[in-house]
């Protein structure tokens, strides 16, 4: 089996490499090809990639290049990680719309916009050379948005599914607080990528023994603190949201600490540059532990479980994706693109049921997803009038002035990555 990652010289890839390392019986990679046009990057992840999979006694081998085309080539999986512009241009996201008094954030809101309009065109060339090279493979896309970039793949005709690593990172939590093994949670999750609830904890399957409530009574103050949301609110709610429902439930809270401190950006390179250090240590043969402070730990295991459930694997049969939504969520188009279970095999996800979402939900699931729709016509068509109208659908925007005010800087900031600006 060939799998090939594009962005495969990112910080994050020994993430993946230890994944595939561990669970090789789940999916054996014969060939691994890390795509990536920043070669003195590709070289030092390469070359721990190569020393963990040698360490770990995995025959697999790891191929790095800057060509995508040969890259891609035969491959039967392309995990597509890639960010436009890299941590400078999510540097600016996360600040010009504070100065309007927005969260500053790189997947929400207006900073989310910026970095679609950015990322859309460039994933939509790339997927266009994987069809070239194997129109059977599949695309695994982790590039964010993830959920208006899958949309823009599959609304072009892509084997693709959209995957983000939230849900991961709750099963592990809750199967710690509850004292059992992560393959035995399964989570009843709902939303759009980044804006998602669990709605129910179950034990051993989607048929299982829902514990939320329990979870909730014994460990609510343990959950609220860690997302960093008033205790009251999941009580309210009695459903988890995800972390980056903060940005709705507690907007102005958010906007007030992001402009007393440095950005995620600057954290996120500072920890990059300690990262590329460490990788060129020759001896430096796992990944280091300063990787787990990065938002996407574990992600490799979702992966893994994917692209084996995908490529007819071992994968778990159910696993948490980004897909269309077809009827599942019965207010939003059949080609939106929800992040619900889904059972998944060679054909692809297909969403498992979802009971039907009470207002307080589907009001904002129905709201963003207009966003995102307005989102993608402005990142495949461009043009000041489409970003102003996705702004003003925004519900964390909604206001003329700020849509207004929000655009220019948007294009001012991001003309070298817009064609059409
Ligand atoms: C989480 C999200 C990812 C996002 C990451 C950011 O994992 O699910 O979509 O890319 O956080 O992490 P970082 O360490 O770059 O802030
Ligand atoms: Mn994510």
């Amino acid at each position: 089996m060939k799998l090939t990652v594009v962005g495969g010289g990112s910080t994050y890839t020994p993430e993946l490499i230890d994944g595939f390392a561990r669970l090789r019986d789940t999916l054996p990679v014969a060939e691994l090809v890390l795509v990536d046009p920043a070669a003195e990057r590709l070289e030092l992840v390469g070359g721990l990639a190569r020393r963990i999979f040698a360490r770990q006694g995995h025959p697999g081998r790891i191929v790095t290049t800057a060509d995508l085309d040969a890259g891609v080539e035969g491959a039967d999986a392309v995990l597509l990680q890639l960010r436009v512009g890299g941590q400078a241009a999510r540097q600016q996201d996360e600040t010009w719309p504070l100065e309007c008094g927005c969260v500053g954030q790189e997947t929400t809101g207006a900073g989310g916009l910026a970095k679609a309009l950015r990322t859309v065109p460039v994933v939509l060339d790339i997927a266009e050379r994987v069809r070239r090279a194997n129109p059977n493979a599949w695309i695994i896309d982790f590039t964010n948005p993830v959920g208006i970039v899958t949309r823009a793949l599959l609304q072009a005709g892509h084997r693709a599914v959209g995957l983000c690593n939230v849900a991961i990172g709750f099963q592990r939590k809750f199967a710690a607080l509850l004292g059992t093994a992560p393959q035995d949670i399964h989570l009843d999750h709902v939303g759009l990528n980044h804006l998602t609830w669990e709605t129910g904890v179950r034990l051993g399957g989607p048929e299982g023994e829902d514990v939320l409530p329990q979870l909730l009574a014994r460990h609510g103050d343990t959950i609220a603190g860690e997302l960093r949301l008033p205790r009251p609110l999941l009580d309210r709610l009695g459903v988890v949201p995800s972390y980056y429902l903060r940005y709705y439930y507690a907007h102005d809270a958010v906007v007030r600490e992001l402009r007393t401190k440095p950005s995620r950006a600057a954290e996120v390179a500072e920890m990059e540059r300690q990262l590329l250090e460490m990788y060129g240590d020759p001896a430096l043969d796992e990944k280091p532990a300063l990787l787990a402070q990065r938002g996407g730990a574990y992600y490799s295991e979702a992966a893994v479980d994917l692209a084996a459930a995908l490529l007819g694997g071992a994968g778990s049969p159910y696993q948490v994706v980004n897909t269309a939504n077809r009827g599942t969520l019965p207010f939003l188009p059949d080609d939106a693109v929800i992040e619900v279970q889904a059972a998944v095999g060679p054909k692809g996800p297909v969403p498992l049921p979802v009971p039907a979402l009470g207002p307080l939900y589907a009001g904002l699931v129905a709201n963003v997803t207009a966003y995102e729709d307005l989102a993608l016509r402005a990142a495949l068509h461009g043009g000041r009038d489409r970003v102003c109208q996705a702004l003003l659908a925004h519900p964390l925007i909604g206001q003329y002035e700020y849509a207004e005010e929000l655009t220019d800087r948007l294009i001012a900031h991001n003309r070298e990555h817009l064609a059409w600006a």
